[in-house]
């Protein structure tokens, strides 16, 4: 019997099978369990202690195999799950994909931080605009023919989609009613009539600076802000240069050109023909805006600029086509995303 049990229990290659062995030899029913309970009757005076310890020792042997066995089983079973689950760290990781900041928002605070850094606060208005600061405000009275220069999307007679950041400039002087110096960016969304291709947008981005203050000349704004602001974002090696225009809101007006390297023969750019490129406009605030806003003309002055950050990214990068900022292929994102 005890041989058997042994048998059995070596057999035994799961916990299951053990627990089976288990009950059948040493359960209540078991074999060994029978033979001490029936010894009462059965034996005689003498035989009962001897069959009582080889019973006894039978039952021992075959529980400690039961255990030695458990023993084993476990450590196997424990051996298989450790292996199972394994974790192999030399793997190479699948990537996760990231996103990133799309280009015009790099480039737009880009130029802000870099306004910023010369003291200009950011300043935002409303898309949907009166045609009263959208034009009115800023010397276009109705009629006007520099109107055309804009062309808008109206909404109602009165209001209409921003043509340009200005209005925010107009805004922000109304509100603080000539009390005090204002020095201030504004950049945000615009709105145009015009057919998109290469160069054109019916919406763009603008980036406006306005700075009022006692004293504020020509010179500050070329030097001061300008030249620094072409340097810094172009390059130390940058020159610019401004050439006399025209704009309703600004006397005088100017625009301003940056230079970029000479390029002979075919395939050249306008920017690498002539040497120069064109990327803001600018002038001395008229006085009939600073007086429409609440500064007296006479006491204070100021100066004031625009740029399309599209068309800055543009030079940066080489970007050759407006619509990429808009279609957001993102194989055209991706290229400038910082690691
Ligand atoms: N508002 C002008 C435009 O949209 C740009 C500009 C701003 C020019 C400020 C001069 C001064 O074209």
């Amino acid at each position: 019997l005890e041989k058997e049990a042994l048998q059995k229990i070596e057999d035994a290659d799961s916990l299951k099978e053990l627990q089976d062995v288990r009950v059948a030899y040493l359960g209540k029913k078991g074999p060994i369990t029978e033979v001490l309970k029936g010894m009462g009757g059965k034996l005689s005076k003498e035989e009962r202690p001897v069959i009582g310890e080889l019973a006894n020792t039978v039952r021992g042997n075959v529980a400690e195999a039961l255990n030695r066995k458990k023993a084993d089983i476990e450590a196997v079973e424990l051996e298989k799950q450790l292996a199972e689950e394994t974790i192999d760290v030399t793997l190479p990781g699948r990537p996760v994909p990231t996103g990133g900041p799309h280009l015009l928002t790099s480039i737009v605070e880009e130029i802000e931080d870099l306004f910023i850094g010369m003291g200009f606060e950011v300043r935002e208005g409303p898309e949907v605009e009166t045609d009263y600061y959208n034009f009115e405000a800023l010397n276009l009275p109705k009629g006007h023919p520099a109107r055309d220069m804009q062309d808008s999307f109206y909404i109602t007679e009165d209001i209409l989609l921003r043509t340009h950041t200005s209005p925010v400039q107009a805004r922000t002087m109304n509100m603080i009613k000539g009390e005090r110096p204002v020095k201030m960016i504004c950049p945000g969304k615009v709105y145009r009539r015009d057919t998109d291709d290469a160069t054109h947008s019916h919406q763009f981005t603008q980036i406006e600076g306005l700075y009022v203050d006692k004293h504020v000349q020509m010179s500050d704004l070329k030097g001061g802000v300008l030249d620094r602001f072409a340097k810094q974002m172009f390059g130390e090696d940058r020159e610019i240069r401004l050439r006399p225009s025209f704009f309703p809101f600004t006397e005088p007006s100017v625009e301003m050109d940056i230079s970029c390297k000479v390029c002979h023969g075919k395939g050249c750019s306008v920017c690498k023909k002539t040497g120069w490129i064109e990327i803001l406009g600018a002038g001395m605030v008229h006085p009939r805006v600073l007086e429409m806003a609440g500064y007296d003309p006479d006491i204070y002055s100021g100066f004031a600029f625009g740029m399309g950050p599209e068309r800055i990214a543009m030079l940066k990068y080489g970007v050759d086509d407006i619509r990429h900022f808009y279609t957001n292929d993102i194989r055209f994102l991706k290229q400038y995303h910082q690691a």
